[in-house]
């Protein structure tokens, strides 16, 4: 099994094929989409007999902690043809990419899964749940008024991009770095059924917030998947613009805004969803965690890390998996080893070992979540590969209180 740097000339066809065989393009307009995105992004492909059979691509871009912005390789695609199944050449390929990011300088490592299980034999941890809400856009109570919109189609994809990289962000938050696949994103939406609606309110008239998805007939169901905003004010305009579409759609899904109660802001919610029961456009209130991240570097994390705690130092001994999918002569090896962590108003760790503090046994994975703040040390020890004695455990819960993390970047 070769792996190789991905090159579109000699790639592309094949790495097609597998795309269609897998369902994720459907006709030949997809795959124009899918060939920008292939360019904007960095690949590596296993072949097996001249033929690119599995194929990886990431992107860079940045994910937030707290106030401070991590280097970040983000996995935009993982493929393996029907020929090639259970060869572990996806495995491979996924290391192979993590390794070349971490040499390359990035901190941390995302993606969103397919399932459960199968990136954190890569040393992935799960992200925090996100809520999805379908409602009548009738029924939000936005008492506020909209300015008619500019409309949005994927031909403004560059002021689309601009504005997700100027929108209000919290913790847990990235970027992508990828101008080109953003408008291999937008125009992969048929473009006769997309909703866009935009202000220019930004410094020269910039993009400052929007709404872009998917319609669905005459009554929706609508589907918003990107929005971005960079005040409250402006969120509160985009839900009235939204409400303004009640008059003929009849739903609209979309992700739950990060930090807000969306069901607060609907009338009757309980009402609604029961009287739509059976319909499709039944009100609905998902959640489900979807993102994956790890660690690719512990003392680089930990040196930007701020809690607003009290020090808490421990040894940690951290597994990786990672280092079994790399091939021989890979400089990175993951980030298995012991070290001393300290958790505070400045965060650090060193590689090493004090015969005078509780040990904090980890997967890289389970470590990660603990770090981002998915859940406390407390919780990872029961369903994570996570272990300490409980004075250690308890210290942690108090030190590290940070909001839910969410990219609210779709990909
Ligand atoms: C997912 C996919 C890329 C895996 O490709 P692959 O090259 O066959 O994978 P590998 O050979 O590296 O790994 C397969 C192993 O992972 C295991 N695995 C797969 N899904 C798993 C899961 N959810 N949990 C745990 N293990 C899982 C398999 O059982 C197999 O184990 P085995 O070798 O012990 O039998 C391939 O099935 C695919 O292309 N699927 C469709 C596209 C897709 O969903 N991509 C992922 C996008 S996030």
């Amino acid at each position: 099994m070769e792996i190789l740097d991905y090159e579109h000339d000699r790639d592309f066809e094949a790495v097609k094929r597998i795309l269609y065989e897998v369902g994720w393009l459907e006709d030949e307009d997809d795959a124009t989409a899918f060939e920008a995105e292939a360019r904007a992004s960095r690949g590596f492909v296993v072949s097996i007999e001249g033929e690119a059979e599995s194929a990886v691509f990431t992107v860079p871009g940045s994910l937030r902690h707290g106030d401070a912005d991590l280097e970040m390789t983000a996995f935009t695609g993982v493929v393996t043809s029907r020929v090639a199944r259970k060869l572990g050449a996806a495995t491979r390929l996924t290391a192979r990419a993590l390794a070349v990011g971490a040499e390359a300088g990035s901190e941390v490592a995302a993606l969103t899964m397919f399932d459960q299980g199968y990136y954190e034999r890569l040393g992935f941890g799960t992200g925090a749940y996100e809520n999805r809400i379908r409602f009548d856009p009738a029924t939000l109570r936005v008492n506020r008024s909209f300015r008619p919109p500019r409309r949005l189609t994927a031909e403004n994809c560059r002021d689309i991009y601009q504005a997700m990289r100027a929108r209000q962000r919290g913790h847990g938050s990235i970027v992508m770095n990828v101008d080109g696949g953003l408008q291999a994103e937008l125009s992969s939406y048929k473009a006769t059924k997309t909703i866009g609606l935009g202000y220019y309110d930004g410094d020269d008239g910039a993009l400052s917030h929007f709404l872009f998805g998917q319609t669905s007939g005459e009554d929706g169901p609508y589907r918003i998947r990107w929005f971005a905003y960079r005040s409250s004010e402006q969120l509160m305009e985009l839900l009235a613009l939204i409400r303004s579409l009640g008059d003929q759609v009849y739903s609209v899904a979309m992700e739950e805004p990060p930090g807000i109660q969306f069901q607060d802001l609907l009338n009757q919610p309980a009402r609604n969803r029961d009287v739509s029961e059976g319909s499709k456009h039944a009100g609905a209130h998902t959640t489900r965690a979807h993102a994956q991240f790890r660690i690719l570097d512990v003392p680089k994390c930990l040196a930007k890390t701020h809690l607003d705690a009290e020090n808490v130092t421990f040894n940690l001994r951290l597994s990786d998996p990672v280092a079994d999918h790399l091939q021989a002569g890979t400089r990175w090896r993951g980030v298995a080893g012991e070290y001393v962590v300290t958790l505070g108003e400045d965060c650090s760790a060193e590689q090493g070992r004090s015969r005078r503090l509780a040990t904090l046994h980890a997967s890289v994975g389970a470590f990660s979540r603990l770090w981002l703040g998915v859940r406390g040390a407390s919780s990872l020890a029961v369903t994570d590969d996570l272990r300490g004695d409980g004075d250690l455990l308890r210290k942690l819960d108090r030190a590290v209180r940070l909001p839910q993390p969410h990219f609210g970047w779709p990909f």
